[in-house]
Parts: structure tokens; sequence; C-alpha cells
């Protein structure tokens, strides 16, 4: 399953091995999962199907993009990184996003999710107003993640990416995390949902339209109550992010 990109040396894909292998250990010791994830998400969910702009093509590292004010607080990330990326000077940025994406779900604990190098980076950024804003709901979310090709599955199984991280006030202007163990990849972000805003955690607006919609909420009931559904379809929703384009 997945994408076919062209056939690479040796070489790269024994980087890419190794380069997983730092990654791991790296993001774990430094317990910055969440804004990995969060940084390869917002490299792929630009990605616009007509045109085929945007994209996981290594753009958000450009300070152009870093500055649309989805990714407030990227600018870390993709420092954080740089020390690892240069070590493998050979991968493209495309590549070594998606693949530290790829190790923030596995080092957590989440499930293990197919890597196929081969992304080349292009230079222009996309324009600016792609990704969700978690103000809005229903509607937005399927006509965002509409533009990218994705479907009301892959909407739902890749919110419960807020299993992990947290919100920042002076990133986004909101405060908290989703759950109480926000470094822990599993299905609580759907079991809290659906109990209802608690005390010192967060509910986006975004988060609690997929209860408005009933396609959206019975996904959100499914994965609330059987973490091996939200494994399985996350993995695939995720492998389709990743490969955007
Ligand atoms: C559905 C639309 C989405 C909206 C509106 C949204 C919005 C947000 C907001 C406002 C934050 C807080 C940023 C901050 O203040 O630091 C955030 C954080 C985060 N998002 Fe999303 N998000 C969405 C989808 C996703 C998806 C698809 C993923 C990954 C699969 C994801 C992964 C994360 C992670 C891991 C964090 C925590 C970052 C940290 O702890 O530093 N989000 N998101």
């Amino acid at each position: 399953m997945g994408k076919c990109y062209p056939t690479l040396s040796e070489e790269y894909q024994k980087a890419v091995e190794k380069c997983k292998r730092k990654l791991k250990g790296f993001i774990a010791e430094k317990k910055c999962a969440p804004l990995i994830l969060r940084l390869a998400w917002h490299s792929a969910g630009t990605y616009d199907v007509k045109t085929k702009t945007g994209g996981p093509f290594g753009t958000i590292k450009h300070p152009g993009e870093l500055a649309h004010e989805a990714n407030n607080g990227l600018e870390i990330g993709v420092r954080l990184l740089e020390p690892i990326k240069e070590q493998f000077p050979i991968l493209s940025y495309g590549d070594f996003y998606q693949l530290a994406g790829v190790v923030a779900v596995e080092v957590t604990g989440g499930p293990e999710i197919p890597f196929h190098p081969g992304r080349q980076d292009k230079s222009e950024p996309p324009p600016e107003g792609r990704l969700p804003d978690a103000k809005n709901g229903v509607n937005q979310l399927r006509e965002v993640f509409g533009r990218m090709g994705l479907s009301d599955k892959d909407i739902v199984a890749l919110s419960g990416g807020h299993t992990l991280g947290r919100c920042h006030k002076e990133r986004s202007g909101f405060e908290g995390p989703w759950t109480t163990d926000p470094l822990i990849f599993d299905n609580s972000y759907f079991k809290e949902l659906l109990s209802g805003e608690k005390e010192g955690l967060i509910q986006l607006p975004s988060d609690k339209a997929l209860l408005e919609d009933p396609v959206f909420r019975s996904f959100v009931e499914k994965y609330a109550e059987d973490e091996d559904a939200f494994f399985a379809d996350y993995a695939e929703a995720h492998l389709k992010l990743s490969e955007l384009g």
C-alpha cells in the first residue's frame, strides 16, 4: 500500500534507516514527539489535489511558510531537528520531516506507519491559509481535508493525533492538553472527547465538531471503544497524509 516513488540508491535507503534510528533516540530524549508530529502534519496538510501545489516537500523550513499563522511555534521544531538533518545531507527535507512524523507516533506507543522515501523538495511554499482553523467546524474540516483528497474517516482518525501534545497560549491562543498523558499515543483523545469538557483539558471547536456530525461521531465512538480499529485507520490515514502529492 502507498505510493511508488522512483527507485532510490542503496546509499539513500541506508541513510533513511540510520536517520530513523537517530530520530527515535532524539525524539524520545527531547520529549518533542507532539511538536514533531504537528510539524510533519502542517508540512503535508497544505496539499491541494486540484492544483498539485503544497504538500510534504520540505517547504515548511522556509521562513515565509513558518510565518503562516497556523505554524506558530513550529520554527522550534525545525530548529530542533536541524542537527539531525545535518548528519544526513543526502535526504530531502520532505522525506526527513515525514520520517520524523512517523517516528514521533511510534516512539510514543502508536501504530507503525509504513514509510516510503523519495519526495523531492520544492522551492515554492504554498499560500497562507491552507490549514484548518481550530475556531471552525464541520464544513471547514470537510473543505480543507477534501482539498487534500482525504475522507471523513481520515479526518476523524487523524484528529486522534491530538492524543499527543498540548495547546500553548502564545502559539495558538488556546491552552492545555487534550488528554492526561500527552506523551502517550493511544485512543484517549476520543474517550475524553465523548466524556465532555474537564478542568485542565482542552477541546477545540474543531474537536467538538467531530461530535456534531453523525458520520464523524460514529467514527469517534468506534475509536473510543476499539483502540485497534483506531490504530489501523490512523496508520492508513497518516500514510496517505505523508504521501500527498
Ligand atoms: C482537524 C483539524 C486540526 C486543527 C484545527 C488543529 C489545531 C491545533 C491547534 C490549535 C493546536 C495547538 C498549537 C499550540 O498552541 O501549540 C494543535 C496542536 C497539535 N496538533 Fe492539531 N489540529 C488539527 C489536526 C491535527 C492533525 C491531523 C494532527 C496530526 C495527525 C495534529 C497534531 C497536533 C499535535 C501533535 C499538536 C500538539 C503540538 C504540541 O504539543 O506542541 N493536529 N492543533
